[in-house]
């Protein structure tokens, strides 16, 4: 039977699955679920993709410097982001692995097709030139020397015969398209930028590779393998169906296709902007542009982590599944859509995010939940009032003020405006908070008539109330979902309409239930401690699943003693003298150690090591009073990135061994006299 709801569908990029996800590779996740949330409070049936790209040069040296095969290294990995996606609640409808052979037969397919019916799209020839293995970015077409647009790193040198797609016949159709579909690249400035890079020519480009093996074989030339650009592109399409463009392609795809918004990264803007559509062009020159032409190419901006891009290889990195376990789920939805304008770049602080979560979490929404709900079960029997007088002016100001807002947030959420949306219904919280104030219905009434007003006043904050709950649904669903049951409402707040919530839609009569606290006030110093506890745990050992080191292996481990550790679950693969060679060890003397206020576990050291004098943080405090330590031989990382914890510097990292079930650290030294600085090998 014909689906009478229009369609909506939405697709994240598919994340590399060299290393485990970050915060910022949740934050495009996330985004995206609040829009298939949201679209489906307004009556969209919403197809909702997403999943991982398992191939390429890169995942082929990250599971080599493991010692295990890339399949299995891409196996554990997208296990690990689905995990995460259930944990963050994410309502995807659909997941894509590029390494599923519905995957490849799609990839092949549409080569196989773009060829029969645009026979110049395609030709082989020979390439030489620089090529970033992180970014998948052909970087220069000469041989010369080149670091990455993208990361900034090294381009390695490429020398082999390709296939090639002749992307330079297709700037006119490009510039025309950005000219029909003025909405296609957004924000606009990055559709400006796109459009110069149009203009400025277009260069043919390689979609083939012949050095690498894992990849997907090209049709009929199986020397060569898909640029994984071009395979993982095609991702959208076999994610929902797509087999051969024809009468295989299945009715999913065929509901579906194409996509209404592609949520992206500014930094892959390109390759979705300019080479996607083109590539889509090419296969689909008889079809009208409408069916087959994302709608949207939505590009947002990056979480920085102290002024930079977080990002494993850079040992900056913030994890999602400590602060979900330490705060929930709707706190890092709520604060990264809050706290970052959609679009632009933002800081990701957890202090800032602790801080949001007892201010707007829970002193704000929850406290007058429980509040607006214990009162009317101490007063009112827990039965939203029947009103039997018309309320004074001043209350139906109130609602009519309150029963606005709706619309006005909605028109937020359209534009992808969070933290507007946001804004506005917090501003409500404080609205209502506000009036409680002015009302004071916790006043014991004196006669009828005061008993009647003080039923009007929780009316009124109860519609509220019913109002702003699924409103904030798409952002936070856990607690509203609670708040919801509380009031008293049957099912899915997830199956309300966004579009048709009306003042009064909260029966009188309506039985509530028990007021239950949504959210807990966090104690920030205990609550930060916990979350860094986790996140050492999950740097130290890859944490209960295995998790892979980035492509380049910049050492991230942190630069403290392993407090807590717990046993990795795989034997490490064997390394050579190289590898080790690698890691700077010397022996150190504590010149002194003093206690960092506000972390329990941390010792700030001051270590000599020969030709200078190191800060080092270790988290060994709960094993060793600093005056002890002083004197210590130790042995020291000196070779390790610096990492910042508490604002402080950590420049090495103390060796211990990690000892008995709560892997308490015992500091290694040596039985004789070594100088400071004396080289540990
Ligand atoms: N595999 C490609 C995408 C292919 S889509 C056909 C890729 N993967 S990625 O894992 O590097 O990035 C996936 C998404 O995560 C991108 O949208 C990227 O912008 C996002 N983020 C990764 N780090 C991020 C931040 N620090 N901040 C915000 N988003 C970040 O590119």
């Amino acid at each position: 039977m014909n689906n009478p709801k229009p369609k909506y569908y939405l697709t994240t990029p598919i994340y590399y699955a060299n290393s485990r996800p970050h915060v910022g590779s949740a934050y495009t996740t996330i985004v995206c679920d609040v829009i298939a949330r949201y679209k489906r409070m307004c009556g969209f049936d919403v197809a909702y993709l997403t999943g991982t790209d398992e191939h390429g040069v890169n995942i082929e040296r990250a599971a080599e410097k493991l010692g295990i095969s890339p399949a299995d290294l891409v196996d554990r990995n997208q296990q690990i982001f689905r995990d995460l996606w259930k944990l963050l609640g994410i309502s995807y409808t659909d997941f894509v692995r590029t390494t599923e052979p519905r995957h490849a037969v799609a990839v092949q397919n549409l080569v196989r097709r773009t060829q029969r019916v645009s026979p110049d799209a395609i030709f082989k020839r020979k390439y030489e030139g620089r090529y970033c293995i992180y970014d998948n970015l052909y970087v220069s077409d000469t041989p010369e020397p080149a670091d990455c647009q993208i990361c900034g790193r090294p381009a390695e040198l490429i020398s082999e015969e390709n296939y090639f797609f002749r992307l330079s016949a297709y700037q006119e159709k490009l510039l025309q398209l950005y000219k029909d579909q003025p909405d296609f690249v957004q924000p606009d400035f990055r559709l400006n930028e796109v459009k110069s890079f149009v203009e400025s020519g277009l260069k043919d480009l390689s979609i083939s590779r012949k050095t690498i093996k894992w990849g997907i074989p090209w049709p009929g030339d199986p020397e060569h393998v898909f640029y994984v650009w071009y395979d993982a592109l095609t991702s959208y399409m076999s994610g929902i169906g797509f087999v051969d463009g024809e009468k295989k392609d299945s009715d999913r795809f065929k509901r579906f296709w194409p996509a209404d918004v592609h949520m992206i990264g500014k930094e892959i803007i390109r390759f979705h902007a300019v080479y996607w559509p083109a590539f889509l062009m090419a296969a689909f020159p008889d079809k009208k542009s409408s069916d087959y032409m994302p709608g949207r190419i939505q590009a947002h901006g990056w979480l920085l982590f102290e002024q930079e891009k977080m990002s494993k290889s850079k040992g900056n990195v913030a994890y999602a599944e400590p602060i979900v376990k330490a705060l929930g789920n709707d706190a890092l939805r709520y604060y990264l859509l809050r706290e970052v304008v959609f679009g632009q770049d933002g800081n990701f602080s957890k202090d800032a995010l602790i801080t949001r979560y007892n201010a707007d979490l829970a002193n704000g929404l929850g406290n007058l939940a429980s509040r607006v709900l214990a009162m009317v079960q101490q007063n009112l029997d827990g039965v939203v009032p029947v009103l039997d007088s018309v309320p004074d002016p001043g209350l139906m100001g109130f609602g009519d003020e309150v029963s606005t807002s709706p619309v006005l947030v909605r028109a937020k959420y359209e534009k992808f405006d969070f933290a507007g949306a946001l804004s506005d219904i917090w501003n409500l919280v404080a609205r209502v908070d506000l009036f409680l104030a002015e009302r004071r219905p916790w006043v014991q009434p004196n006669n009828e008539n005061e008993k009647k007003s003080r039923g009007v006043i929780l009316y009124n904050a109860l519609q509220a109330l019913y109002l702003i709950t699924p409103m904030a649904h798409p952002v936070i669903p856990d607690a509203t979902q609670k708040i919801w049951e509380q009031l008293g409402q049957p099912g899915k707040l997830a199956d309300v309409r966004i579009d048709q919530l009306q003042w009064g839609g909260l029966k009188p009569g309506t039985r509530i239930g028990k007021p239950e606290g949504v959210f807990p006030r966090a104690d920030k110093k205990e609550t930060l401690e916990r979350i860094e506890a986790m996140e050492n745990e999950i740097r130290n050992t890859g944490s209960t699943q295995p998790a892979a080191p980035s492509a380049d292996s910049a050492p991230t481990a942190p630069i403290i003693a392993a407090i807590g550790a717990v046993a990795a679950p795989v034997t490490p693969a064997k390394i050579g003298i190289e590898d080790f060679a690698k890691v700077e060890l010397r022996a150190g003397i504590v010149k002194s150690a003093e206690r960092i206020q506000g972390a329990d576990k941390l010792l700030k050291l001051l270590v000599d090591i020969g030709d200078e004098v190191r800060q080092v943080l270790a988290g060994i405090a709960l094993s060793y009073a600093p005056e002890d330590l002083v004197g210590r031989k130790v042995v020291i990382v000196t070779n390790l990135a610096p990492r910042k914890m508490r604002g402080l510097e950590s420049n090495g990292m103390l060796l211990a061994a990690s000892v008995g079930p709560d892997g308490k650290p015992v500091l290694c030294t040596f039985a004789e006299d070594v100088p400071a600085g004396a080289k540990v090998k």
